[in-house]
């Protein structure tokens, strides 16, 4: 049986998950090993699920971030872990004289991305943030990071990375996850998931992707105040939803969470009518679909560099 199969008949395996299984602490290697293996079998994951839920005033969070760049020709931008690269591509389809690159480590996303912009608009690059040795120090007017930050660790390098490559005055900002408690009904969908992770594997959660400094607002800041020191931070926290086909819901709710990527399909399946079952808001639309919501907290990260 190839890899691929293995990965689709029995969910996501990798050396981190081994480690998990063995009451083991995953190293850095294990988790870069298993985030390739994740991007692998489902590139492109993230932007299903993020461009589909909005916030009050009707903004996804790619276009949350996005805001953060000033609509000035020659801004040069860095989407750090660009990923699909559809942050990349809101910012050139406002701005075509913006001087954009994007860093991932991943190829599969990176071709996506590549395949979506036109030829030399956006200079993409397979690095790893925690060395960015194709970015130059003080080359960029502004770091954006779209949900990828609480999947680094160590984190600290990233940080470091990121305050070589700003120019004075420029500006980091990284999309994350918020508090649970920010959105209703997001702590039930995150223990109900969790609840099947880690009836497969029960370190999962105690022991997750990332440092876990990144996932509470108040040791973010703490974090970025310690490598920016002389920097303005702020942290702010939003709401973004989404409502329609429960069963849709549930599928876009459930990808948010890596560890629902290591279930068998078989549970997956069991996991999402379940899911279903949490966030289903009415009986039947006129088209006889139940229909459902779910409501997902995100930060936005802003630092200032002096
Ligand atoms: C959740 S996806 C987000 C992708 C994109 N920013 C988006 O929001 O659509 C996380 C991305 O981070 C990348 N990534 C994770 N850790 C990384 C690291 N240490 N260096 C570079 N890329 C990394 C993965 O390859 C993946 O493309």
């Amino acid at each position: 049986m190839t890899n691929k199969d293995t990965n689709s008949q029995s969910g996501i395996k990798s050396t981190w998950t081994d480690s998990l299984s063995k009451n083991q602490k995953p190293d850095g290697k294990a988790l870069l090993a298993h985030l390739r293996t994740v991007h692998q079998y489902h590139t492109g994951f993230t932007e299903t699920c993020a461009s589909t839920c909005r916030d009050k005033t009707g903004r996804n969070s790619y276009e949350w971030l996005a805001e953060i760049v000033p609509d000035i020709d020659g801004i040069r931008v860095l989407d750090l872990a660009c990923g699909s690269g559809p942050l990349l591509k809101i910012l050139y389809d406002r701005n075509k004289n913006l001087k954009l690159k994007g860093v991932d480590m991943c190829p599969e996303e990176l071709a996506i991305a590549k395949g979506r912009l036109p030829e030399g608009a956006v200079d993409l690059f397979e690095l790893k943030a925690q060395n960015l040795t194709a970015i130059n120090d003080n080359s960029i007017d502004v770091v954006l990071c779209h949900w990828a930050l609480t999947l680094m660790n160590p984190i600290t390098p990233v940080l470091n990375e990121i305050r070589r490559v700003l120019s004075p005055g420029g500006r980091f900002a990284a999309l994350v996850n918020g508090p649970m408690n920010a959105a209703p009904g997001y702590s039930d969908v995150h223990n109900l998931i969790y609840g099947y992770v880690q009836a497969k594997l029960p370190k999962y959660g105690e022991i997750d992707l990332g440092d876990p400094r990144i996932r509470s607002t108040d040791s973010l800041g703490h974090l970025a105040r310690e490598v920016f020191p002389e920097a303005k931070v702020t942290v702010e926290t939003s709401v973004v939803s989404m409502k329609g086909p429960v069963s849709e819901v549930a599928e876009t709710a459930a990808g948010f969470f890596y560890a629902s990527l290591i279930l068998p399909p078989e549970t997956h399946k069991i996991m999402l009518s379940e899911l279903s079952n949490l966030l289903v808001v009415s009986k039947q639309s006129r088209d006889f679909k139940k229909q459902g919501r779910f409501a997902m907290p995100i930060n936005r990260l802003l630092i200032t560099k002096q």
